[in-house]
């Protein structure tokens, strides 16, 4: 069954105002995440303690993340950032003997280089995989760098900077060839399209709420393949992260058997009723037609760009590319400030615009974001 979408964006006060394409930054906010915040407020205040209710919101979002990614819940932890999920993954992980490298790409978000280049004094080899002539990554770009010293090939989904996909089973297949594990950033993607981190056959996977998943700040999740769990016993840890939460025991660590060996301390609480009626609004919609549609938005975004002689940098192929449509520009920041003016929400990287759909986009908002771009194309078009 096909959604009313027109029906949906009523849901998003922010879209009545504005042309809201800065879903890759972070989401429009809706209503019903509008009354979780308020319901935390109304629980802290006429309530006062509600202990069980924070740690109750806090395991639904594990399932609700879970049955998204099409993982089981034992293989989910909830965190307060991608880079704190990160750090207790790195933090479980030895780089002292052979197998000592981390292979990132040129596409990712600073956080999933740094923090493998933080662990150089441990041992580790990061190598960095970079773009071909055209500007994309094919899988075999990735072949020279993935060996049997290999530990982790720890890539993103979709570049943050120019929407590009990765060819995940690809690089999956080269890494599984070689005996390496595959980490997937997918805080670009997750949410804006129909992920399944089985079929994918990732080992882990980290993201947030804040973009596609309709959430807030200040919460991610970390998936960990229920296969590699037992062996990784994080050193970043906490209570949260103990199989018994309630020992209280200060004379060990015994991490949990399950995925939240990867959590710390007391969870983001009130980033997590956001972050359930984000995820439970999104699950409603369903991620596959979700994907229909930002692909058909941002097909037409990218037709209508070349119309105007302003063509995008991302790539055509929608097997190569996610929801951001990345626009060069002679001064993206000014692009985008001046698109501001015109009531139209951008964001900018490097020498590019970035216009990020979602399903609470139209066909309207790409006519409006392209009348703009004409009027603007002579002070800001390509040099
Ligand atoms: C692909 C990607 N990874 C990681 C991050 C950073 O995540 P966090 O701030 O939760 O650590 C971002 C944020 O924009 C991102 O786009």
């Amino acid at each position: 069954m096909e959604h009313n979408f027109e029906a949906l964006r009523r849901e998003f006060p922010v879209l009545q105002r504005k042309t809201y394409l800065n879903s890759g930054s972070y989401c429009a906010l809706a209503n019903e995440v509008r009354a979780a915040f308020d319901a935390y407020m109304e629980d802290r205040l006429l309530v006062g303690a509600n202990w069980d209710v924070w740690v109750t919101k806090n395991e639904s979002v594990r399932s609700l993340t879970a049955k998204l990614l099409r993982a089981s819940p034992d293989e989910i932890a909830v965190t307060a950032s991608v880079s704190a999920g990160l750090n207790a993954l790195a933090s479980a992980l030895q780089f002292t003997g052979a197998r000592n490298k981390v292979v990132v790409s040129d596409f990712e978000f600073p956080t999933n280089a740094q923090i493998w280049h933080a662990q150089e004094p441990r041992g580790a080899r990061v190598v960095h995989v970079p773009r071909d002539r055209d500007g994309y990554i094919p899988a075999q770009m990735f072949e020279k760098a993935i060996d049997e010293h290999t530990q982790l090939v720890a890539i993103t989904h979709v570049c943050f900077r120019n929407g590009a996909k990765l060819d995940i089973p690809g690089i999956v297949r080269l890494a599984r060839a070689k005996g390496a594990k595959v980490l997937l950033d997918c805080y670009q993607s997750v949410g804006s399209m129909d992920l399944d981190v089985k079929a994918l056959d990732v080992d882990f996977a980290v993201g947030g709420m804040l973009k596609y998943l309709l959430g807030t700040a200040g919460i991610g999740f970390l998936y960990a393949k229920a296969s590699c769990v037992q062996s990784l016993v994080p050193s970043n840890s906490g209570w949260f992260a103990q199989a018994d939460i309630t020992a209280m025991d200060i004379t060990a660590n015994r991490p949990a058997p399950s995925a939240r060996r990867f959590e710390a301390g007391t969870p983001p609480v009130v980033n997590c009723y956001a972050a359930e009626a984000g995820l439970n609004m999104l699950l409603k919609v369903g991620t596959p037609a979700i994907e229909r549609r930002n692909y058909a938005l941002t097909r037409r975004c990218m037709q209508r760009l070349e119309e105007i002689g302003w063509p995008s940098i991302t790539p055509a192929e929608d097997s190569r590319r996610g929801a951001t449509v990345a626009v060069p520009s002679r001064a993206s920041a000014r692009l985008s400030a001046a698109l501001m003016q015109h009531d139209i929400v951008t964001s900018h990287r490097d020498d590019n615009i970035r216009a990020s759909f979602h399903f609470y986009n139209n066909e309207d908002d790409v006519e409006s974001f392209i009348a703009a771009m004409q009027e603007l194309r002579a002070t800001f078009g390509p040099l």
